[in-house]
């Protein structure tokens, strides 16, 4: 079984596209460790070079909708379509040549996503979903996790406590709490795109993390929803963008991640 509309068609091949010249420079990466330079502005242009393939490949196909990708901001165009980007989630793991990384897309009509993919060209794991029809990965449908008892499970987190942080002491005292009281295994892999995509698949029971931003987590977003996970923020509800608190996972151990984090 595969999900193929139009829109879930374009994306693929846009994703498809831009992920050769992804994979081709961070071929690259491993010679400019030893650079005296570093990868750094190597890794600043190919981000924008990927953003460019995909905006222009998905403009072609759809030269009315609106834009809006981390690097170049917004493309004021339709006011109910419009494509939420994220060219390279994982930059940090890109920069320093760990292969984990990917390429996020998500299709919102009237401020809400209908289409997500999520694309790690390493692993050449495509994630995919669709209002309504349903999360695949490489055109499997996927679901998450049955586990209901936090104590079993595996969940992963990301960004702070990094210097200077916004609410540093809050993210601190949220990983003590899990690490305290719950003794279970706490991954942090770095792109929170693929981390979404992983609790839509089963491979994560749930994942928590501050300060993400809309490109970050678009295209996750249906994909768990439509794998029949939940995404709330750290409160149960859904202002997860407003609040800036994401929290997702299967719908057992949604509310006991909640206590956890309080
Ligand atoms: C970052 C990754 C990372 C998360 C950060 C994000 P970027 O995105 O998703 O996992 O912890 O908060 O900013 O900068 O690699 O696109
Ligand atoms: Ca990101
Ligand atoms: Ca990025």
């Amino acid at each position: 079984m595969k999900l193929n509309s139009a829109n879930i068609n374009i994306m693929v091949k846009a994703c498809r596209k831009a992920s050769k010249v992804l994979i081709r420079d961070f071929g690259e990466i491993e010679n400019l460790q030893v650079s005296v330079k570093g990868p750094g502005n190597f890794v600043t242009v190919s981000d924008k070079k990927v953003e460019k393939i995909l905006i222009d490949e998905l403009l072609k196909a759809r030269p009315n909708y609106s834009v809006l990708s981390e690097e170049v901001g917004k493309i004021n165009n339709d006011e109910v379509f419009k494509w939420i980007i994220d060219p390279i989630d994982g930059t940090t793991n890109f920069l320093h040549g760990v292969p984990h990384f990917s390429i996020s897309i998500g299709l919102e009509q009237n401020s809400e996503i209908i289409c997500g993919i999520i694309y790690d060209p390493i692993k050449d794991e495509m994630f995919v979903a669709e209002k309504g029809n349903g999360s695949y990965l490489n055109n499997q449908r996927i679901r998450v996790s049955s586990r209901s008892k936090l104590k079993d499970c595996i969940i992963f987190t990301g960004g702070g406590p990094e210097k200077g942080a916004k609410d540093m002491e809050s993210s601190l005292k949220e990983y003590y709490n899990f690490s305290s009281k719950v003794q279970i295994p706490i991954r942090k892999l770095g792109s929170a795109a693929l981390d979404m995509a992983y609790v839509a698949a089963g491979r994560c029971d749930g994942f928590w993390q501050r300060h993400l931003e809309y490109w970050d987590i678009a295209a996750g977003i249906i994909l768990v929803k439509e794998s029949g996970g939940l995404v709330t923020d750290y409160y149960g509800e859904n202002k997860y963008l407003e609040n800036k608190t994401l929290l997702v996972a299967n719908s057992k151990i949604n509310k006991e991640m909640i206590e956890v984090l309080k």
